[in-house]
């Protein structure tokens, strides 16, 4: 590995960015959705409801975090009422266990937090909970969902 690179991710990431969300879904042989996926993450990073974070090494993308942005009613602990959902937190297995996922998603909360983003939410796998831990997320109590 030479030094990766953490940075914002560019039009051209987007069709690895679907790889990893199709990995994700289980689903990583199946095109069906790629020109909805596509429509989705150039839309969504040319208006900015989308901020996606990639880790580059050497030009090939080996780990990525979105988070898709949303403003709700303003709280006293949160003024700008934004918060962001996070997504699609991905390290293709040969990379793991290094540090990359925590300092990718490290660099893009405080990118978000200079923002004045500084609420962010996420469903966890099992995998990841201790990474989520130790960047300091909270485990929710009330937390509901309903699926129609
Ligand atoms: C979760 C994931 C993104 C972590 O990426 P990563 O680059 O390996 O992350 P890090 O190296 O920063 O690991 C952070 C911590 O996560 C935990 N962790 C990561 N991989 C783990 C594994 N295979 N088993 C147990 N704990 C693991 C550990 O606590 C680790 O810290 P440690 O190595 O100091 O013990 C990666 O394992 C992955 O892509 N998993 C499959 C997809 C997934 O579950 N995504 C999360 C959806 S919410």
């Amino acid at each position: 590995m030479l030094i990766m690179l953490f940075r914002k991710a560019l039009t051209t990431d987007i069709p690895q960015i679907i790889k990893f969300r199709k990995i994700l879904l289980g689903q990583e042989d199946n095109n069906t959705m790629d020109e909805t996926f596509s429509d989705y993450f150039s839309s969504s990073l040319a208006d900015s409801s989308l901020v996606v974070w990639v880790a580059d090494d050497d030009g090939i993308i080996v780990a990525s975090v979105c988070f898709c942005l949303c403003r709700l009613a303003p709280r006293f602990e949160n003024p700008s009422g934004m918060v962001a959902y996070m997504a699609n937190v991905f390290t293709i297995p040969s990379y793991r266990r290094q540090g990359i996922g925590s300092k990718l998603i490290g660099k893009a909360i405080d990118d978000l937090k200079e923002q004045g983003i500084r609420k962010i939410l996420l469903h966890s796998s099992d995998i990841a909970k201790p990474m989520y831990v130790n960047l300091g997320f909270i485990e929710g109590k009330n937390y509901m969902t309903l699926s129609t």
